[in-house]
């Protein structure tokens, strides 16, 4: 209960003065969640959200299953070619953008402000309902950590990108979150906002929250 208070200041705090780094408390292993069939089973995309907020503790649960550190420190819950573990998660909030550090459990600021519209779509194609997500990840295919740009390693980094989004989409069904692997953003604006080089690729994102019913 005092962790939760906490927690809820921390958030306040956060609104208030911008953007700063946040400290996750640490996955919870014990979590309640449906075995793997029933995951894979009634596994489903979800584009109709409530913009109930997921706490502190659900965004690590979340960040670590996507690609937090697992049996050690050279490994990751979702398996890379080559072990590169050259997918970076960014994590997009109304408060700002941060990208998630597995070896630190923690989110580091990237930006400011809610650039959530980034991930709902660009000119061409946007999809409202990722406004009202608290939650957008961010999976960005980094060739600099590959070694590489060839087709070869293009090819791995998108295959990478789609396992991290379905340990996302399966992780989500188990513990009751709603989610939906997309394609969609606005690639040039995400590249733009965050900085990222040619060598950076946005290639994946998985708004998540809570089924609106
Ligand atoms: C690589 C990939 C890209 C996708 N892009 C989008 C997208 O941009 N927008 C969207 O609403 N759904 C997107 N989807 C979700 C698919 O439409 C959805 O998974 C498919 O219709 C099957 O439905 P299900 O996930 O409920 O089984 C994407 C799925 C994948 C695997």
């Amino acid at each position: 209960m005092k962790k939760a208070i906490f927690s809820m200041a921390a958030l306040a705090t956060m609104t208030m003065a911008g953007a700063q780094d946040i400290s996750l408390p640490a996955p919870d292993f014990g979590q309640q969640s449906t075995s793997t069939i029933e995951a894979l089973r009634t596994r489903h995309s979800v584009r109709s959200f409530s913009s109930e907020e997921l706490t502190e503790q659900q965004l690590s649960n979340l960040c670590w299953a996507a690609c937090g550190q697992s049996r050690d420190a050279q490994h990751i819950t979702a398996p890379t070619a080559m072990n590169k573990q050259e997918i970076r998660l960014f994590v997009f909030t109304k408060n700002g953008v941060f990208e998630y550090d597995a070896k630190g459990n923690k989110l580091v600021s990237k930006a400011e402000g809610d650039q959530r519209s980034l991930i709902a779509g660009g000119k061409q194609f946007k999809q409202d309902f990722v406004m009202d997500c608290p939650v957008s990840l961010l999976m960005v295919i980094d060739f600099e950590k590959f070694g590489s740009q060839d087709s070869h390693a293009q090819m791995m980094g998108c295959v990478d990108a789609g396992i991290v989004s379905e340990n996302i989409n399966l992780y989500c069904q188990s513990v009751g979150l709603a989610t939906v692997p997309r394609a969609t953003h606005d690639t040039d604006g995400i590249k733009a906002l965050l900085k990222l080089t040619d060598k950076q690729l946005p290639i994946l994102n998985n708004p998540v929250g809570f089924e609106k019913k």
